[in-house]
């Protein structure tokens, strides 16, 4: 690891053991191409004005046909040059290839269009959102439950592919707490997929919390909300959102706008009031009464929350009212 910095702020923010390394090929080769642009090109320029032809029948004055010397000399420098970057390549790949032995051991699953993280000990799934120790070594298992998707968290420099039906893993040791809004509440490091994977594959975006070890040691990820309407409206802007709106436009599911008693239409000819026992039904076996105009389209079971009938509950206060202020 060097401790390089970002002489013309073109990166993330460096918050891990590997951005050094990562930032610093990225400038050896900068750095290079620069210098290369400018001393080729100008050689170029210098050699069409000293060269050039003066009359329509000058001779040529040279019949030189090539240069050995020059020729070594423009073949070696160069294959010094890839070497070196191999070779620092190489170490900064191997240094994330190979977690040490002592890494806090989470999950991630990519999924359209989430990320189910699973914190160390715990068997809850945290959608989109992870908490991390800073300066403690943490392996991630990665994979996904259906298309390719990427784990990339920029500000780590830290960044691979899931694949369903491979494990595949990732580490890095978080060297900055994440920044924080006003209140002191986290407000993370972005965690993209990096992968396209479908309609909303650019919503799919988590957030990843370095925090101390004592806010790590009340396990931010297990507490949600009490209130019933802020926690349905904390699942569904981790879940829900990607295919419902709550704005009346039409995502891939029916919008949430409006939908509390209004009457529903339904594909067999049938309606609905839209009431409390048609909400849990609908959350738990959403093919039971599938809104006209959604023939055919598969609504993604959620088995955490329809095993916890608070977070039914919760969600189904947030449905009356998605549009509620809260402020
Ligand atoms: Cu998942 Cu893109």
């Amino acid at each position: 690891m060097i401790a390089f910095q970002d002489p013309l702020g073109q990166l993330p923010v460096k918050a891990s053991t590997f951005a050094g390394d990562v930032d610093g090929v990225y400038y050896l080769c900068l750095a290079i191409c620069a210098f290369f642009f400018f001393l080729i090109l100008g050689v170029l320029v210098f050699a069409v004005f000293k060269f050039r032809r003066r009359s329509p029948d000058q001779p040529a004055a040279s019949s030189m046909t090539h240069n050995t010397p020059l020729e070594v000399l423009w073949t070696v420098i160069p294959l010094i040059i890839v070497m070196i970057f191999f070779a620092w390549g190489w170490k900064g790949s191997m240094d994330m290839t190979y977690a040490p032995a002592d890494c806090l051991q989470y999950e991630a699953v990519g999924k359209q269009w989430e990320w189910q993280i699973k914190h160390p000990g715990s068997k809850t799934i945290s959608i989109n959102e992870m908490w991390v120790p800073v300066g403690k070594n943490v392996k991630v298992t990665i994979y996904s439950r259906d298309v390719l998707h990427s784990f990339f968290i920029p500000a780590f420099r830290c960044k691979r592919d899931t694949l369903p039906g491979r494990y595949q893993k990732v580490w890095f040791n978080a060297t900055k707490l994440s920044p924080r809004d006003a209140d002191g509440k986290s407000i993370g490091y972005n965690l993209f997929c990096a992968e396209y994977c479908g309609t909303n594959h650019s919503k799919m975006i988590g957030k990843v919390h370095v925090v101390t070890e004592e806010e790590f040691a009340t396990k931010p990820w297990e507490i949600l909300p009490a209130d019933p309407w802020e926690l349905g409206q904390y699942i569904y802007e981790r879940r829900c959102f990607t295919c419902h709106s709550i704005d009346g436009s039409i995502v891939v599911g029916p919008s949430f706008q409006g939908l509390w008693n209004k009457t529903e239409s339904l594909a067999d000819g049938s309606t609905v009031t839209v009431d409390e026992a048609y909400l849990h039904e609908s959350i738990q076996s959403p093919s039971a009464k599938i809104v006209k105009g959604f023939e055919g389209k598969q609504m993604t079971l959620f088995p955490d929350i329809i095993a916890d009938e608070n977070q039914i509950n919760g969600l189904i206060e947030f449905l009356k009212d998605p549009n509620k202020s809260t402020k």
